[in-house]
C-alpha cells in the first residue's frame, strides 16, 4: 500500500538519446560528472535525497538561528533521546562530521578498529587518524548469491582473531554499521548486536553504532527476528540502539532530512570532563563542526531532522520504505537482471560481472552497466566494484540506491525497462578504460574519467 502522496513536485525529464550520449562523452563515462538535470531517475544516493514531509516543511519555519542555546537543537535533543535513546548530542553538519567528531576522541595512531564493515568515509576517518580499519563480514556477505536474513551482521570469529594478532590494548573501537551499506544494505540483527556489545565490552572497547539507517534495520528485525514479532520499529530501534555506548549519525539518511547529523553519548558516569566522552566530544566538535547547539547546521535544518527522526519509526514511512525497495528488486529481477539477494534496505545492487561476463575487470564491468543504464534510460547509479575499489576482491556491484518516498512505481519501471534493454545486447557491450584519475586511488570514482575500450 503506498501511504504517501505528493505534497510537492519537480519536473524531471528524459534527455534525448542523443542527448544522453553526447552527456555520457562529456562526463568521461563518470555518473558523477553528470549534471543533475541531464537525469531522468537519480538512484546515485539515498543520502539527502528523500522528499521531507509537510511536518517537516513546517518546522523549518521554526527554526531558531540562535548561535548559543537554540530551541531548535532543544527539539533535536529531545528527539534523539525519545527515539534513539541518547541523551548527549553534539550536532554535526553531516554523517561524517559526526564520524570526524567521535572518532577524534577515540582513534589514534596504530589502533585497529574493528566493523562490520567500514563505509567509505568511516574507513577514511580512521586511516586519517592513524588507524587501521578492519572489517568483520560474516561468510556470504559479498556473495549476491548466498542466502541469509541478516547477511550485514558482525563475524565474532574475524573480531576474535584480529585482536588475537593486534592485542586487545590496541583496538579502542568497535562499530557496528546498521544497516551494512557496504553489503548490500544488509540488515544486522539485535542478537548480533549483543554480542558485539559483550565482546567490545570484554576487551574494553567503545561500542559505537553507525545509525545511519536504523529505521530499515528495525524494520528487517520486525520481520526476521522471531523475538522481535510482536514488537514496533519504535521499540525496536531503542532496543538495539541501547547495547551502543555511542552513535554516529547522518541525518541525511534516516533523519529524513536534506543535510546534517550528529554524534552522541550514552549516560556517562560523573567525573573529570577530561574522562567523559561527551565532554571532549564536544570540544572537538566545537573545533570542526561549531559551538555545540548548532554544529554546522541552521536551526531550521535541526527542526527537519528532529521532525524526521521521529517519522522514521513511526508507520507509515518503515514499512513503506523497505517494501518500495524490495518491489524495486523484483522489477528489476524480473526483466532478468542479476539482482543481490536478498534485497537490502536502501538499494538494490545489481552484480554487472555476472552480467557482463565478456566485460574483464580491468575494463569495469559495474561502470559499464553504469554507463548502460544511463544510455538506455536517463538513469543514475553508482558502481561498487573494481573502478571503486582498485586492487580490492570483491564482486562488481552497481548499486540503485532509493531517496526515500520520492519515487513512484512508475519511475521504478522506466528502470527495469532500460536494464532490459541493456540485457537485450548485453554481447555487443564493450568496457571502458580510465583516461585520468585523481592521485588518492581512493577517491578515483568520484572523478576520473574514463572512454570506451
Ligand atoms: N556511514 C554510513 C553507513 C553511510 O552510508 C554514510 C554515507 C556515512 C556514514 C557518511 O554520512 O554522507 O552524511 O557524511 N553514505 C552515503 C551513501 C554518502 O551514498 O551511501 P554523510
Amino acid at each position: 500500500m503506498r501511504n504517501y502522496r505528493a505534497a510537492m513536485v519537480e519536473p524531471i525529464s528524459l534527455p534525448s538519446r542523443e542527448r544522453r550520449e553526447a552527456v555520457l562523452e562529456e562526463a568521461g563515462y563518470n555518473a558523477f560528472n553528470v549534471a543533475s538535470e541531464d537525469v531522468y531517475v537519480d538512484l546515485l544516493t539515498d543520502s539527502g535525497t528523500g522528499t521531507m514531509s509537510r511536518d517537516q516543511w513546517a518546522a523549518l519555519m521554526r527554526g531558531d538561528e540562535s548561535y548559543a542555546g537554540s530551541r531548535s537543537f532543544g527539539r533535536l535533543e529531545e528527539a534523539v533521546a525519545d527515539v534513539m535513546g541518547f541523551p548527549n548530542v553534539v550536532p554535526c553538519h553531516q554523517g561524517r562530521g559526526a564520524e570526524n567528531v567521535l572518532y577524534g576522541c577515540l582513534v589514534g595512531e596504530g589502533d585497529v578498529v574493528l566493523n562490520n564493515a567500514h563505509f567509505d568515509t568511516t574507513r577514511a576517518h580512521v586511516a586519517n587518524l592513524g588507524g587501521d580499519p578492519v572489517d568483520c563480514p560474516v561468510e556470504g556477505a559479498r556473495d549476491p548469491n548466498a542466502p541469509g536474513d541478516f547477511k550485514g551482521n558482525f563475524s565474532l570469529d574475524r573480531a576474535r582473531e584480529t585482536v588475537a594478532e593486534a592485542g586487545a590494548e590496541n583496538v579502542p573501537v568497535v562499530v557496528l554499521t546498521i544497516t551494512n551499506n557496504s553489503a548490500a544494505g544488509q540488515p544486522v540483527s539485535v542478537a548480533n548486536t549483543r554480542e558485539v556489545a559483550d565482546f567490545a565490552r570484554g576487551i574494553d572497547a567503545t561500542f559505537v553504532i553507525d545509525a545511519c539507517r536504523f529505521a530499515e534495520n528495525a524494520e528487517f528485525v520486525r520481520r526476521r527476528e522471531a523475538e522481535f514479532t510482536g514488537d514496533t520499529v519504535a521499540e525496536i530501534a531503542r532496543e538495539q540502539l541501547s547495547y551502543a555506548d555511542a552513535l554516529v549519525m547522518s541525518g541525511k539518511k534516516e533523519g529524513l532530512a536534506n543535510v546534517g547529523g550528529f554524534a552522541a553519548v550514552a549516560e556517562e558516569p560523573e567525573g573529570e570532563a577530561a574522562d567523559r566522552l561527551f565532554e571532549r566530544a564536544k570540544q572537538r566538535g566545537i573545533l570542526y563542526e561549531g559551538f555545540p547547539t548548532y554544529g554546522g547546521m541552521a536551526g531550521r535544518d535541526m527542526e527537519a531532522m528532529a521532525v524526521g527522526l521521529r517519522e522514521a519509526v513511526e508507520p507509515p514511512y518503515p514499512e513503506a520504505r523497505l517494501d518500495q525497495v524490495a518491489a524495486f528488486g523484483d522489477l528489476l529481477a524480473d526483466a532478468g537482471l542479476p539482482v543481490y539477494r536478498p534485497v537490502g534496505g536502501h538499494a538494490v545492487y545489481l552484480d554487472a560481472g555476472e552480467l557482463f561476463p565478456n566485460v574483464a575487470p580491468d575494463e569495469f564491468p559495474g561502470q559499464t552497466l553504469v554507463r548502460e543504464l544511463y544510455r538506455e534510460g536517463g538513469v543514475r547509479c553508482v558502481e561498487l566494484g573494481s573502478f571503486a575499489f582498485p586492487g580490492a576482491d570483491r564482486p562488481e556491484l552497481v548499486r540503485l540506491a532509493l531517496p526515500r518516498r520520492t519515487y513512484a512505481r512508475e519511475h521504478l519501471e522506466h528502470v527495469a525497462d532500460a536494464g532490459a534493454a541493456v540485457l537485450d545486447r548485453r554481447e555487443a557491450v564493450r568496457g571502458l578504460e580510465i583516461v585520468s584519475e585523481p592521485p588518492v586511488p581512493e577517491l578515483r570514482h568520484f572523478s576520473a574519467e574514463l572512454r570506451p575500450v
